[in-house]
Formats: C-alpha cells, sequence, structure tokens
C-alpha cells in the first residue's frame, strides 16, 4: 500500500508511540471492559490501531480480529510484538480506514480508540465503518473531543502541532460527534466518560448499526 501523506507523522512517531506508558490504567481498563462484551467470540476490525496495545489485550477474546493503521511503521511495531506474545485471532494490516470498502469482509464489531478526530473526512469514514459492519453490528469509539477541552489544552495546541508533539486534528465537541455518528446510519446506544480524576474529554461511545 502506498503510503498517505497524513501517516507521515504517525510513522515519524511510532517508536516513541511504542514506549509511552499509560497515563490513566484504571480508565483503559474501564475502556476495555466496555468491549468486551462485543468482542467476545465476535469478528472484529480495528482502526487506527496503532502499535497493538488494545489488539493485543482484547484479540484473544475474539472469534477474529483483524487490526490495522495506515502507518506501516506503527503495523511493523505491532507486528514485533505479536511475534513475541503469539495470539491466533489476530492479523495485522495497514490499510485507511477511508479505503477499507470493498474487500468482501464484514464485521460484527469495529473499534476505533482515539482516532476518529484525526479524520480530514470524518463523515465519510463513518459511512465506510457502518458499510464495514454487518446489519446489528456495534461500532465503538473513544475520541478526544477538543471543543469540550480546558482551554489551556485548546491554546497549546497550535505550538504542540509546531513542535510535532500533536497532530492536526479536528475540534470536534461530543455533540458534534454524536451528530456524525447519527447521520451516518447509527443508533447511539451508551456513551461514557471513563478517566478516573481530571476533566474528561473523550467520550467513550457504543453506536448500534441500524
Ligand atoms: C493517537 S494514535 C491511537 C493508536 C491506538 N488506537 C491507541 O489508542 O493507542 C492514532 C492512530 O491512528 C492512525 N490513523 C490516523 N488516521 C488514520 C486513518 N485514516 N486510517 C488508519 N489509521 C489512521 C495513526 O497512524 C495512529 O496510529
Amino acid at each position: 500500500m502506498a503510503d498517505n501523506p497524513g501517516a507521515s507523522y504517525w510513522n515519524w512517531l511510532a517508536p516513541r508511540y511504542a514506549r509511552m506508558t499509560l497515563r490513566d490504567e484504571a480508565a483503559y481498563a474501564r475502556s476495555l471492559a466496555l468491549c468486551a462484551t462485543h468482542v467476545s467470540g465476535r469478528d472484529v476490525l480495528e482502526l487506527g490501531a496503532g502499535t497493538g496495545t488494545t489488539a493485543l489485550r482484547l484479540a484473544p477474546q475474539s472469534r477474529s480480529y483483524l487490526a490495522t493503521d495506515y502507518a506501516a511503521r506503527m503495523i511493523s511495531i505491532a507486528a514485533e510484538r505479536l511475534a513475541v506474545d503469539p495470539v491466533p485471532q489476530l492479523r495485522l494490516q495497514q490499510a485507511d480506514a477511508a479505503g477499507l470498502v470493498g474487500r468482501g469482509e464484514q464485521f460484527d464489531t469495529v473499534l476505533a480508540f482515539n482516532m476518529l478526530h484525526l479524520l480530514p473526512d470524518l463523515d465519510g469514514t463513518l459511512r465506510v465503518i457502518r458499510q464495514m459492519l454487518k446489519p446489528g453490528g456495534v461500532f465503538i469509539s473513544k475520541t478526544v473531543c477538543l471543543r469540550d477541552a480546558p482551554p489551556l489544552i485548546r491554546l497549546a495546541l497550535p505550538v504542540l502541532r509546531l513542535v510535532r508533539i500533536a497532530p492536526w486534528m479536528r475540534a470536534l465537541s461530543e455533540a458534534d460527534l454524536r451528530a456524525s455518528i447519527v447521520s451516518a446510519g447509527f443508533e447511539i446506544r451508551q456513551l461514557e466518560y471513563h478517566a478516573s480524576g481530571a476533566r474528561d474529554f473523550r467520550p467513550v461511545i457504543v453506536a448500534l448499526r441500524h
């Protein structure tokens, strides 16, 4: 697959991303627990899977698990980790979320952690996600909603982008995100915030494909 120009930031960041430690283990555990019933015994597709942390944790419960990311370096690090810790259900593939349709494969569950805010065409990609799901399938996302973030974070972002600490991201609010998910043909079944302490601006949304 030719590299999407948007992937260059993530290819550059990948080795550092792999070394980053989770800032809020309890929040992550809550998000994984919410996913568990929708992953157990199901065919799962993960978008923007990064270095495979979530895939390696959830795939053992699934029937099959395809973890994708458009950054080749992210996928190669995930492959190195999978080689150390093999999970028979887990396949890794470099793929742009926007270009997944037409592969003749459909899934029970699609997961997208920390990636919807990075999409240049959010509405178009949500329609692709809907097509990747079997009828009655479930889409679970956890997404940075920058508009709901404390003002200091919003003000710092242009500087962080300049020094490549942060990528380009869409300034979503929770309300924007809910509206986009619904207009792509989903019904929102659950919306939760999982952070332990500070103000949380990453809603976890469980949406059912109509
Ligand atoms: C913030 S990281 C999140 C990684 C992982 N989901 C996690 O929560 O740790 C965002 C990931 O999304 C990927 N990504 C961004 N846009 C994408 C797209 N259009 N298609 C596939 N992957 C994408 C990036 O390469 C990166 O690995």
